[in-house]
């Protein structure tokens, strides 16, 4: 059975990916410092496969603790790195948090990859690279622009010195995904995203309105160069998300790389508006929501979307689950998490 470290594996997306790695037979060690997330979900992802991961409390960021970590876990082929800080707003507000947590956190990763003779990475970036493209959908050769804040500007870094490193050391090799905007819950209600506080992403506002939880959505701006004058993403489902991770697995481990690091947009395709989002919430749960038009968010940008051409053709991967779907899944994990029936 292969074996493979998951880092931030109790988080939003390290979650729904230990599932999928589980049923395809992966045996899988998690790490994380509980800072965003809490040990029940090791107990929910095994009550999802029946099988437990591994688990250590180990802050990535700290090279003692992960190295007294996998001296103890020996045998890893591959690592999937999402342990890092993510909030865009709170990075504004503390960057140096942002730049220790998710620089150290990187490096000291690589660093364990050369100890402990582990070739494989993948690495979570973000579609924020690309800033406000100027040709839609994008695609991985869209230039990267200026980070708009602490957060973007360390999936830039980040991005680089995997570059760099694996430059020097030519039995390593890294996939960085491209990650658009992840949204949904495993269909079993049992995992979910599981924001702290008020949510800054619009599906968990939505579904928290949708519970009472919050008054009101405020729709960030209806004066944007779209067909219903909101802003458009590429919304990604969590369990298409987590398969991409797989895929870009199987590719190293299958030596089916063109080159040592590759760059891959994981997206659907497709871009909804924050209106068409909201549609399809209502069409899927029968929920009517509460929402109202306010002024822009300081730092959106208009209307991005993935060019997914080459994740298709080359990981052999693509997003299948419909987006009502999703946001039923979505509802129901809501439900589950406020005790509603
Ligand atoms: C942001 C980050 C992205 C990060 C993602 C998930 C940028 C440019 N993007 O994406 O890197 O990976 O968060 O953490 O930094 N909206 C509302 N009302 C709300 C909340 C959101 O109208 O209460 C709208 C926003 O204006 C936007 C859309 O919903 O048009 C999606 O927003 P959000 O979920 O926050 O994700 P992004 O800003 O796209």
């Amino acid at each position: 059975m292969k074996k493979i470290l998951v880092t931030g594996g109790t988080g939003f997306i390290g979650s729904h990916t230990t599932v999928e790695l589980q049923q395809k037979g992966y045996e899988v060690v998690i790490v994380d410092n509980l800072s965003n997330s809490s040990e029940d979900v090791i107990d929910n992802i095994t009550k999802i496969t029946g099988i437990k991961p591994t688990f250590g409390k180990v802050d990535v960021a700290d090279k003692q603790q992960l190295f007294d970590f996998l001296k103890k876990n020996q045998g890893i082929q591959s690592i999937i790195h999402f342990a890092a800080s993510k909030a865009v707003g709170e990075s504004v507000q503390v960057p140096l948090k942002y730049y220790r947590n998710n620089i150290n956190g990187l490096i000291n990763i690589l660093e364990a990859m050369k100890e402990f003779n582990i070739p494989n990475l993948v690495f979570s970036s973000s579609c924020t690279v690309y800033g406000q493209p100027e040709k839609l959908p994008v695609t991985e050769q869209s230039p990267i622009q200026e980070a708009l804040s602490p957060y973007g500007n360390t999936k830039q870094i980040n991005e680089e010195i995997i570059r760099d490193f694996v430059k020097v050391n030519p039995e390593l090799h890294a996939i960085a995904l491209r990650y658009f905007n992840p949204v949904g819950a495993h269909p079993s209600s049992l995992i979910g995203e599981l924001p702290l506080g008020v949510p800054a992403n619009l599906v968990p506002y939505i579904t928290q309105t949708a519970a009472g939880i919050r008054e009101c959505l405020s729709v960030f701006g209806n004066d944007y160069d779209t067909p219903d004058g909101t802003p458009i993403r590429d919304y990604i489902d969590i369990i298409d998300l987590a398969d991409a991770h797989i895929a870009a697995v199987q590719r190293m481990e299958n030596n089916k790389q063109k080159k040592q690091l590759e760059f891959f947009n994981i997206g659907t395709g497709n871009g909804l508006s924050v209106l068409q989002l909201i549609n399809a919430f209502e069409k899927a749960t029968g929920v009517k929501l509460n929402y109202k038009i306010v002024g822009r968010r300081e730092g959106d940008i208009e209307k991005i979307w993935a060019d997914t051409k080459f994740a298709n053709e080359e990981l052999g991967w693509k997003a299948v689950a419909p987006i009502e779907q999703t946001m039923l899944n979505a509802w129901n994990w809501q439900k589950h998490v406020s005790g509603i029936k």
